[in-house]
């Protein structure tokens, strides 16, 4: 049978950023667990994106409920000298399923190129990993009208590098004008982008259909259900939000209620 866009089990993913503490990670944790008790797991998925030394409390912290684990970022060398880095196997060794690559902060304070995001998928991808590709243009390529060529340009260098693997991968179209700033895109502006980036890996992979593709940018609890009513958007990413377990949990809410059937059996190991 064909698969139709309803067919994405939506994906909402919380990235921490570098906040926390084994204090408060126990209490935000113990929150989100109560709130998701009732969780349908076939409705949405959930994970969170924590930093890398509280991956071993996370892991025990989620142990026996339905929310997966993240990291925000992983190494594109597999093993050895390479001091400060973390390599995908070490995620793998803490059951994380899913990894951030390219996030803004990482593109715009750690220098990170298109070419090495691609080659952060290609690591991930060959460890089991999904990758979260994070894209997104920043104010001043918007306001030049740069924003389709900004994201294009973005993808077009993973999809070169991972070629038909492109349909494992998530992406997270986050406009950096929008991060942390309190500003969203409207609904219809996230959407426009999506629809572009769904067109583009249509033309890369007969799978394009089933890939996820998340916002993120100053996600809420007031404005997620829209967000996630847009054919094209499948999910969020969600910063601030996503420390205060109400905030978090009515986002969760939000996409689980619009969540479509499972897609995972024997499809994609998302
Ligand atoms: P905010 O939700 O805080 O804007 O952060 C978005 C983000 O960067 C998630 O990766």
């Amino acid at each position: 049978m064909a698969m139709t866009m309803n067919d994405r089990k939506k994906l909402i993913v919380g990235n921490w950023k570098m906040n926390g503490s084994l204090a408060a990670n126990q209490d935000l944790l113990q929150a989100i667990r109560a709130g998701i008790a009732d969780l349908d797991a076939a409705a949405c998925t959930v994970a969170l994106a924590v930093p890398a030394p509280y991956l071993a409390q996370v892991q025990a912290l989620v142990a026996g409920s339905a929310l997966a684990l993240a990291a925000q970022d992983l190494s594109p060398h597999e093993a050895g000298a390479y001091t400060g880095e973390v390599s995908a196997a070490m995620l793998k060794d803490f059951g994380v399923r899913y990894a951030l690559v390219g996030h803004s902060e990482r593109r715009q304070y750690h220098g990170e190129t298109d070419a090495l995001v691609a080659k952060k998928v290609q690591r991930a991808l060959a460890a089991g990993l999904t990758p979260i590709v994070c894209l997104g243009e920043t104010l001043p390529e918007r306001e030049a009208g740069q924003t389709e060529a900004v994201v294009r340009r973005q993808l077009a260098a993973v999809i070169q590098l991972n070629g038909h693997c492109i349909s494992e991968v998530v992406l997270a179209y986050e406009p950096v004008w929008a991060i942390g700033t309190g500003r969203t895109a409207s609904a219809r502006q996230a959407q426009a982008v999506h629809a572009v980036l769904r067109a583009q890996l249509g033309a890369a992979s007969s799978h394009a259909g089933r890939i996820r593709l998340l916002y993120g940018g100053s996600m809420n609890a007031a404005n997620a259900a829209p967000l996630l009513a847009q054919p094209d958007i499948d999910g969020g990413l969600v910063g601030g939000a996503a420390l205060k377990a109400p905030d978090f949990l009515q986002i969760i809410a939000a996409a689980c209620a619009d969540g479509g059937p499972a897609m995972e059996s024997g499809v994609n190991r998302q």
